[in-house]
């Protein structure tokens, strides 16, 4: 094995997976892997410097972007492949009633996980495995070895250095070009909207803002969201996941305050309600809707989460940001799920066209750096 550039032949993967399954037994299921220092991604850069064989695939997969820094991802690894399985018991609960959200994330773990094996010369074959009991819902096969894939090891390399940025975004236009690219990484039954023009822009940031202000308004949906909230530095560090202050990237002053004072989640949604209106929708040049062809169908949800995650890496490499900005749906699901088609239903669809949104992002060039965010060590389940 090439250490220094991560490459690796399928032997070595095998070899990998078989250790990382000897740990799963030993730790037993749902256990954890004996993680070394350079893969907890305190600075995800470093840990991917390091990090080789199948350790390699499993740290693209967990850090991709999830909701509420969730991270609901399990993995099983035999000779073969990796089995990547959802965690019910990491959900947004009322805040996610379709699972939609969980879906998406999952698409994103997904598509890291692909690229970071084809990057190093081991494609996989995905294999989608609709409606499991025990929650898998994909299985990467290990394919023919290769020399390594260019165009995956060029996104490969965006892999540690994306983020998703909350900070203001500068007033340069995102070129229809780089708009057409990123749409032409759509998966199947996936389609992309791109809203540029000030009117169709104007209707998403009121449809964000009065979301923000429902789901603010709504008790059960608070009371899910902030179980994932961890407001105090101290707690981030323990649970290496949710919200945090720290993620909202705001001016260094106002950080250090929050984290010397922190807030009540309460006063934290304030502050999210305003940035909503003024920082992250109204300093984007673009808003972008991914939408799946048929409402509801959870593989076109990992196929949204796939589409998301490819475009925000390729973003990242012509130094675009992406963030997705999900009140309006949270808040159309939420009518879904009750049977009452109501404004946010009507508002994403007039927007989106024929199929249903299945994930809404700003676009644009950033200008404060994100700092990442935390990472639990992957979850690995026994073989059954
Ligand atoms: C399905 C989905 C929905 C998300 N919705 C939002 C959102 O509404 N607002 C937001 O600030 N971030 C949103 N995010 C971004 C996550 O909060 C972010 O990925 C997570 O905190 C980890 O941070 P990172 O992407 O910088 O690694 C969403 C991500 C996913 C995958």
């Amino acid at each position: 094995m090439n250490v220094a550039d991560g490459s690796m032949t399928r032997r070595d993967f095998v070899k990998g997976a078989a250790g990382v399954t000897a740990v799963a037994a030993l730790t037993g299921v749902g256990g954890t892997m004996a993680w070394n220092r350079a893969t907890q991604p305190e600075d995800p850069s470093d840990a991917w410097s390091t990090a080789t064989g199948i350790d390699r695939i499993l740290l693209a997969a967990t850090l991709a972007p999830s909701s509420h820094n969730t991270q609901p991802w399990r993995f099983r690894t035999n000779p073969e492949g990796i089995d990547l399985l959802g965690d019910t018991d990491r959900t947004m609960g009322r805040a996610d009633p379709r699972l939609r959200e969980l879906h998406v994330s999952l698409g994103c773990a997904l598509e890291n996980a692909a690229i970071a094996a084809a990057a190093a010369g081991t494609p996989v074959v995905i294999e989608q495995v609709p409606d499991a009991p025990d929650g898998h819902f994909a299985t990467l096969r290990f394919a023919a070895e290769t020399e390594g894939d260019g165009a995956n090891a060029e996104l490969a390399t965006a892999i540690p250095r994306r983020r998703t940025n909350r900070g203001p975004f500068d007033e340069r236009v995102v070129a229809p070009a780089s708009l057409a690219a990123l749409g032409a990484l759509c998966n199947e039954n996936v389609r992309v909207v791109w809203l540029t023009d000030p009117e169709a822009r104007a209707r998403f940031t009121d449809l964000s803002v009065k979301a923000t202000e429902a789901h603010i308004a709504d008790t059960e949906l608070q009371l899910d969201s902030h179980r994932w909230y961890r407001m105090s530095q101290s707690d981030a560090e323990e649970y290496r996941d949710g919200i945090t202050v720290r993620g909202a990237n705001l001016p260094v002053v106002i950080s250090l305050f929050m984290e010397l004072f922190p807030p009540t989640p309460d006063s934290f949604d304030a502050g999210w309600a305003k940035a909503t209106r003024t920082t992250h929708c109204g300093t984007a040049p673009v808003f972008g809707l991914l939408i799946g062809e048929n409402a509801g169908d959870k593989s076109e949800w990992v196929n949204v989460g796939r589409t998301y995650e490819r475009m925000q890496l390729a973003a990242t490499m012509k130094g675009l940001s992406m963030h997705p900005i999900s009140q309006a749906l949270a808040i159309r699901d939420r009518e879904v799920s009750t049977g009452s088609a109501g404004p946010f239903s009507a508002g994403l669809a007039e927007l989106g066209g024929a199929g249903e949104v299945a994930l809404a992002f700003r676009l644009g060039y950033p200008t404060r750096e994100q700092q990442p965010s935390m990472r639990r060590q992957p979850t690995l389940v026994k073989a059954s």
